[in-house]
């Protein structure tokens, strides 16, 4: 007992005393690479800021996030701020499952408790992951999630790992059941504003240009936002169409048919579009194209996302009222018309992942992509976004780690 506990001092200082080496005043991981800086904390295994020089060779920081770690568990108004949720992203209906006939219940922890948002209260984005290595150019962090904890069964060991490359993120993130068969669905949850808050003419994304060349399908929620079991086609033209041609978020955000859109009340998107590569056969999720891609005729930037998943969620900021301050490093201090905020519509979220909920949507019959368990492969997520700027960068590269 003494000699573990011992250990585990020595172990936890060495941890310790590395972490504080590499980080920077603020308490953030800085990594690298050609074209590319961006920061990382351990907080919910967070991106805190992301750089890139714009097409006029201006600096950029296009994610949402705080000046420094420590705010993170200070100010919990704004979570998932760039960080990973788990064990289970997005909603869980009535904060239930069930699996080989035993019922689970969850922390129910949106709409006045009924239901699971992000994996509970205390999702693995309220929490400090361990800093497990970290390079010039690559980050990773851990975490250990004990059987029970938000009410989910088994323990789970899990890993993210970030790298940059020239132009390029890559996301690399891992799950094993230890011990029970449980539900597993992990993300990225970073909010978006390519042009760093400071393109004079607007404040918000709707000018952006976002394509999902592969989603003529979306989940059908009900008012706040659970999916219903149902499958709703995204017409051509229609409010949700962002795949017969790429469109700016904004283009329908006046028109009738997106009221309602994103829950009850709400015009805009919060949306799970379907990934449906299928007539592809099989295919190299590196080199298919795209899943989604958004661009900024401001800034010149572009992001094409690549991944392994099959579905997408976007959400359009619809929730952000002036409340969440903007960085240091984004806006304008000169320019009093501007309050130094993210205001409606001033981000956009894109979350790769599985089709959400679908641990409470058996006949979709996804199970082998949401529950995992000591006797299967463990859970897996790849993901890189490719930046381009003024039409240069990653896609005239070669990508491969
Ligand atoms: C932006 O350009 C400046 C000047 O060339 C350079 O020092 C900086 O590293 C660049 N930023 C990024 C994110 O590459
Ligand atoms: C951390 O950032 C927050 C928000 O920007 C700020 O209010 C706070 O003073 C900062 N704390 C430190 C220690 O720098
Ligand atoms: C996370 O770490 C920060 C330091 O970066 C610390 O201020 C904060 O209290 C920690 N939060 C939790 C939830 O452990
Ligand atoms: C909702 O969850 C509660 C437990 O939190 C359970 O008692 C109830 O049966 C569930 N309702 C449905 C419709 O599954
Ligand atoms: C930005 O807009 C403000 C008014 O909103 C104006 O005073 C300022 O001159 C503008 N700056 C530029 C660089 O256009
Ligand atoms: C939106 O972009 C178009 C060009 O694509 C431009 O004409 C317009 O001024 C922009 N609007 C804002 C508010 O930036
Ligand atoms: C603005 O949003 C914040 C965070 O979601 C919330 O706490 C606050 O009540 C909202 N304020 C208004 C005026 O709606
Ligand atoms: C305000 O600051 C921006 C950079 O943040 C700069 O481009 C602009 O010229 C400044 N405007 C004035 C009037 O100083």
């Amino acid at each position: 007992m003494v000699a573990t506990a011992v250990f585990h001092a020595a172990l936890t200082l060495v941890l310790f005393t590395a972490g504080v080496s590499a980080q920077n005043p603020d308490g953030k991981y800085t990594i690298s690479a050609e074209g590319i800086r961006a920061n990382f904390i351990p907080y919910g295994a967070s991106i805190s800021n992301l750089f890139l020089n714009d097409s006029n060779g201006v600096e950029r920081d296009i994610v949402l996030g705080f000046d420094n770690a420590s705010y993170y568990s200070i100010d919990k108004k704004h979570p998932h701020l760039g960080g990973v949720p788990g064990r289970y992203a997005n909603r869980i209906k009535n904060g239930t499952f069930e699996i080989d006939g035993v019922t689970y219940n969850t922390v129910k922890n949106e709409n006045n408790g009924v239901n699971t948002i992000h994996g509970g209260s205390n999702g693995w984005d309220y929490r400090n992951w361990t800093v497990a290595a970290h390079t010039d150019n690559s980050i990773t962090f851990t975490i250990f999630d004990k059987d029970g904890e938000q009410g989910f069964p088994g323990d789970v060991q899990s890993f993210v790992q970030y790298t940059l490359t020239p132009y390029t993120w890559h996301l690399k993130m891992g799950a094993t059941a230890l011990t029970k068969k449980t539900p597993i669905m992990l993300s990225s949850h970073t909010y978006w504003n390519l042009d760093g808050f400071q393109n004079n003419d607007t404040a918000n994304a709707l000018n952006h240009t976002f394509s999902l060349p592969y989603s003529g399908q979306r989940v059908a929620v009900d008012g706040i936002l659970i999916p219903d079991g149902t499958i709703l086609p995204n017409e051509k033209g229609s409010v949700n169409d962002f795949w017969s041609a790429p469109k700016k978020i904004g283009t329908d955000i006046s028109k009738p048919e997106i009221l309602g859109n994103c829950g009850s009340g709400c015009s805009g998107y919060d949306n799970c579009f379907i990934v449906n590569r299928a007539q592809e056969g099989p295919y190299d999720w590196r080199t298919k194209g795209p899943v989604a891609s958004l661009s900024s005729d401001f800034s010149g930037i572009k992001v094409d996302v690549f991944t392994d998943q099959d579905a997408f969620q976007m959400y359009s900021c619809n929730s952000m009222n002036g409340s969440m301050p903007i960085k240091a490093t984004q806006g304008f201090f000169n320019n009093t018309n501007r309050p130094r905020v993210v205001e409606k519509y001033g981000c956009v979220v894109m979350e790769v992942e599985d089709w959400i909920d679908s641990i409470n949507q058996p006949e979709w019959q996804r199970e082998k992509k949401n529950i995992f368990g000591p006797e299967t492969d463990p859970y897996v997520l790849q993901a890189e976004y490719r930046f381009t700027v003024g039409g240069k960068g990653a896609t005239s590269r070669k990508t491969e780690l």
